[in-house]
């Protein structure tokens, strides 16, 4: 009989966003008149800008001709949405970073899980507790933690605890560990880092041989020009640092998919027997093997964003969004309810009130209110007490979900 990947059973219950919706589905059977408000997963709401949906549109009727047809596109993407990147979202910030660097996909999601078929197996990993699930996840699936404990804490991790007390900044760990995941703005506590605070993190990865993995998938919503959008802007990073990117969440692309992820050349880890190997050749050969690329349509799409219009229309988005958010935070406030996050990021992040668990209060807003938000405990034991709500989607929406908060 075939044999299965055990590791796979040591994963805790569902996967957070799976368990909501079954929790929500459960709950709109047994109340099939109750009009749910959805601010859980992050998932958009608004049209996809014209710019995207006119270069769609064209490229889709290209492709109905003899000469605009094509077919299988580069593994890595095609060159003239490589190239859009690498200008306009890092060297227009002094990042040093080519169009070579820069790898096509469908998703951060799928990237910050696949990079794994790259490294290998002893490493020593870090994640922030709260956490992307994701991260820890596909490290369990991997093989590379032990079993859960009773908070659901894998064995084998270092978690890096990020609350209120804190400030939600991650303390430098104080044993050696070779691979770092950091979310900046983070997912899901909405909070940022200065570039001080990014560059003790290149200086230790530099110090200690680490890979950090930086995932910049909100880094549209940051409104404080002072803010480092990317790990490149910090000096060294290119030795030591991959950077996940999406067009989901600025432009609107949770369903058409498109991100990328950038591999400096030269960036290196070692074999176990200590030999120097780059890392940049080992993911073009894996995206070469076991991707075959973004659409062709889809990635036309992507280089609108990088067009005067594209700019205005997302600019458009985030700022909609980041109004959202905005709203979230200053009702909840008057309501009494300490808040964090959404101001560089469409994510708020609130305490539940006083003697409520995090899924006690999701159980209450789903209920009385019927608000559907995310459970902080589901990032991580540290998330316990903490709720997430997403700034994602219409006013009336935003506005109504309040009303009904406040009305609690
Ligand atoms: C979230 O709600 O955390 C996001 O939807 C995560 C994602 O983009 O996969």
């Amino acid at each position: 009989m075939v044999q299965v990947n055990e590791n796979y059973l040591k994963l805790k219950a569902g996967y957070l966003f799976p368990e909501i919706a079954r929790r929500v589905k459960a709950f709109s059977e047994a109340n099939p008149d109750a009009a749910l408000i959805r601010l859980g997963i992050g998932d958009v709401t608004e049209p996809l800008p014209e710019a995207c949906r006119t270069a769609m549109k064209n490229a889709i009727d290209a492709m109905g001709t003899a000469e605009g047809f094509r077919g299988y596109g580069p593994e890595q993407g095609y060159a003239w949405l490589r190239e859009a990147i690498a200008s306009h979202d890092f060297q227009a910030r002094g990042c040093s970073i080519s169009a070579e660097e820069i790898f096509i996909s469908d998703g951060s999601k799928c990237d910050s899980s696949n990079i794994l078929d790259i490294l290998g197996p002893g490493n020593r990993i870090a994640v922030t507790d709260p956490v992307y699930p994701v991260y820890v996840d596909s490290n369990v699936m991997a093989g590379h933690t032990g079993p859960a404990d009773e908070r659901g804490r894998y064995g084998g991790l270092t978690y890096l605890p990020i609350t209120a007390e804190n400030g939600f900044s991650p303390a430098i760990p104080d044993e050696p560990v070779d691979l770092i995941y950091l979310c900046f703005p983070n997912n899901p506590t909405g909070a940022v880092a200065g570039r001080g605070e990014l560059k003790a993190w290149v200086d230790y990865a530099r110090a200690h041989g680490s890979l950090i993995l930086f995932d910049a998938a909100y880094e549209a919503f940051i409104q404080d020009p002072e803010l480092p959008h990317s790990i490149f802007e910090i000096d060294g990073a290119r030795e030591c640092a991959i950077e996940f990117r999406s067009f989901s969440k600025n432009a609107g692309f949770t369903g058409t998919r498109c991100a990328l992820t950038v591999v400096p050349r030269g960036l290196t880890g070692r074999t176990a027997a200590g030999e120097e190997v780059e890392l940049w050749p080992l993911w073009n050969r894996r995206q070469s093997t076991k991707f075959n690329g973004v659409s062709y349509p889809v990635q036309r799409g992507a280089e609108a964003v990088y067009s005067p219009e594209g700019q205005a229309q997302v600019n458009r988005l985030v700022r909609f969004y980041m109004d959202n958010a905005a709203l979230i935070r200053r009702e909840l406030s008057a309501a009494g309810i300490s808040v964090h996050g959404g101001e560089h990021a469409p994510y708020v992040w609130l305490r539940a009130p006083e003697g409520l668990d995090s899924w006690d209060f999701f159980d209450q807003l789903l209920q009385k209110a019927h608000v559907v938000g995310t459970p902080g405990s589901g990032f991580g034991a540290a998330g316990e007490g903490y709720f997430r709500l997403s700034a994602f989607n219409s006013r009336a929406n935003v506005e109504e979900a309040m009303q009904r908060i406040r009305n609690l």
